[in-house]
């Protein structure tokens, strides 16, 4: 075993070199801080546009911790910016750059489809040592390794956002999934300063599968109108038609914005379950567009369990291409 300071040493992999495809929100915490433990990182992404984005959010994040670090000497933090931004070199070319790579990470779009057919090219060049690493929220490891020939060497990593700040990492392991590769997989968490824990290959893994069916049924809470027995359920489930009074009626359709708004659910969970976001701020965070392909994805899987039914307004949202912070509105509306 090789073990050097900023490398992640494993039993037969020593990971220094690591390309993380995709420099989206996650991608670019990634590599964030993968530069800051001493890793060579390539970053790819489809161009050079979005790349040069992709850096100035590393750099945002850098400043911020900078910031603290360094209050009393800004010089020193402008130095320690540079010398981890340029640990990050970039690309537009997935296959060139996974061909120096001891461990690739996956951060693209949350799509199967794109996933395999990205990692069936990646396979044919990258050296055989190469670990692949997906950090998908729910598609299944083993659906998107099957387009490889390096099972055993591939496993799931799953990072939380904001990456510079999160903790913790999941690390998947499907059947194929060697002991090696969990291990190195684990290390290289380790190296970068977070906590991991090991999942199997389950919907969700162990956080997303609590945390995206609370999501969903804050959304079914505010968009479901009054309640069950009124004239507006009625109508969306005539089965359950009743006459009612119409004073009962007036009072149901003013209110018929759900059973709580999004502010007062937030605040409920808040300040009655101790979340430091309530489910609305923090699916306008994670991206509404994720949200939706996660239960989606959830959905395919177990297509019986009411607790992964789509929403209406999540569909409206997505289709207005109201995805949250990163388009400048989502439920809420963002500066
Ligand atoms: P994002 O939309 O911010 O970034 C995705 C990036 O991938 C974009 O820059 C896009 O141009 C790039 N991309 C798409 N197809 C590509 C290809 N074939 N080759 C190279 N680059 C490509 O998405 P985000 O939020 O960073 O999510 C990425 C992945 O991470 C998804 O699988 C998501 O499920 C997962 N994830 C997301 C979390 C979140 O809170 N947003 C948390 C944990 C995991």
């Amino acid at each position: 075993i090789v073990r050097g300071f900023s490398s992640s040493a494993v039993r037969n992999v020593v990971i220094k070199n690591v390309t993380i495809i995709g420099g989206g929100q996650m991608g670019a915490g990634i590599a964030q801080v993968a530069a800051s433990t001493g890793h060579s990182v390539t970053l790819v992404d489809t161009s050079d546009d979005i790349l040069k984005k992709s850096i100035k959010l590393i750099e945002g994040s850098l400043k911020r911790v900078a910031k603290k670090k360094f209050s009393d000497k800004p010089e020193a933090g402008e130095e320690f910016i540079k010398k981890i931004v340029q640990k990050v070199s970039t690309s537009t070319d997935a296959e060139s750059a996974v061909q120096g790579s001891d461990l690739v990470v996956e951060a693209i779009v949350e799509n199967l489809k794109i996933k395999q057919d990205l990692f069936s090219r990646l396979d044919k060049l990258a050296p055989s040592h190469t670990i692949f690493a997906s950090n998908t929220s729910s598609l299944s490891i083993c659906d998107i390794a099957s387009s490889t020939n390096r099972q055993d060497r591939f496993g799931g990593l799953h990072f939380f956002n904001p990456v510079a700040m999160m903790k913790l990492v999941e690390v998947i392991g499907t059947p194929a999934t060697s002991q090696d590769t969990l291990d190195s997989l684990l290390d290289f968490s380790k190296v970068l300063g977070k906590t991991p824990v090991s999942c199997k290959d389950t919907s969700g893994f162990i956080v997303n599968r609590l945390l995206v069916p609370c999501m969903m049924e804050a959304i079914r809470l505010y968009e479901r109108g009054v309640c069950t027995c009124c004239f507006y359920s009625s109508f969306k489930h005539p089965s359950s038609f009743s006459p009612i009074p119409l004073t009962l009626l007036i009072f149901c359709f003013s209110n018929l914005s759900g059973d709580a708004s999004k502010e007062d659910i937030d605040i409920g969970m808040k300040l009655g379950a101790g979340y430091p976001m309530g489910p609305f701020e923090l699916a306008d965070y994670v991206g509404l567009d994720i949200v939706k392909a996660v239960i989606e994805a959830f959905k395919t899987k177990d297509p019986k369990n009411p607790l992964f039914d789509s929403s209406d307004l999540l569909n409206k949202l997505v289709a207005e291409g109201k995805l949250g912070i990163k388009t400048g509105e989502g439920f809420y509306k963002h500066k």
